[in-house]
């Protein structure tokens, strides 16, 4: 498995965002880390509230926040409206600077708030394929979304309004499945895979992924939708 390391001491005092230093990035590495990017946005904007979050002792996440939801909203707005321009117009400074905002605004909402499930599956993904972290999580996050739309319409139909998507004569359900088909979409327009035969994964991959995803609680408690590990075989297999 490809996991993360968390602990307080690993936050920073200060960030410096220099739009400069990232100019000399790939199309392909601008993709996959803004894309993650929108991934810590989206999954900290959607996460359980915290009112709700069940866990004992001390806890690193706190779930979905007041604060953390203004931080991830603003961030979700930036990334949906730069990342094209990043990735397609390697030197233009006022995208590149949007990112870099849109990137850390996320990062503060989601070290509070917590991601949850398309981070959970990445990290078994991760571990199978060559793929860097971002491709993955934003690979699988459209289905982790479409899978959390009934429980979050409002936060998905606002999902889909940041990225200007027109919802106008479209039911509730319609309008709030529209966020993961916006988020699909900009997979494709920056070049992305969208399944996950495209990076290697194969049927016989799915059940082993699904079993090791739940079991990272950390991360899986946060996920608005409690759902078992055979619900997220089913994702995946929608996915593949
Ligand atoms: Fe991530």
């Amino acid at each position: 498995m490809k996991v993360g390391v968390s602990d307080n001491h690993l936050r920073p005092s200060v960030a410096l965002l220099d739009p400069e230093l990232t100019v000399g990035l790939s199309p392909y590495v601008t993709a996959c880390s803004g894309i993650d990017a929108l991934s810590h946005a989206i999954e900290s904007y959607t996460a359980l509230s915290y009112q709700y979050v069940q866990a004992q002792g001390k806890r690193l996440f706190q779930g979905s926040l007041p604060i953390s939801d203004v931080l991830a909203y603003r961030a979700i707005e930036l990334i949906a409206r730069n990342l094209p321009l990043a990735v397609h117009q390697g030197s233009n400074i006022e995208a590149r600077s949007n990112m870099l905002l849109g990137s850390l605004l996320a990062g503060m909402s989601f070290s509070n708030a917590g991601n949850a499930a398309a981070h959970a599956l990445a990290y078994p993904i991760g571990g199978l394929v060559k793929s860097p972290h971002g491709e993955v999580t934003g690979l699988i996050l459209p289905y982790v979304m479409e899978l959390n739309a009934p429980v979050v319409p409002e936060k998905m139909t606002r999902i889909a309004e940041a990225f200007g998507m027109s919802l106008s004569g479209m039911s509730p359900k319609e309008a709030s499945l529209s966020a993961s088909k916006a988020v699909l979409q900009l997979l494709e327009d920056i070049g992305l895979p969208t399944r996950l035969s495209q990076i290697g994964i194969e049927e016989r991959h799915l059940a082993m992924i699904a079993d090791e995803a739940v079991k990272i609680e950390r991360l899986m408690r946060n996920n608005p939708r409690q759902a078992t590990a055979r619900d997220y075989e089913k994702i995946l297999r929608k996915a593949l």
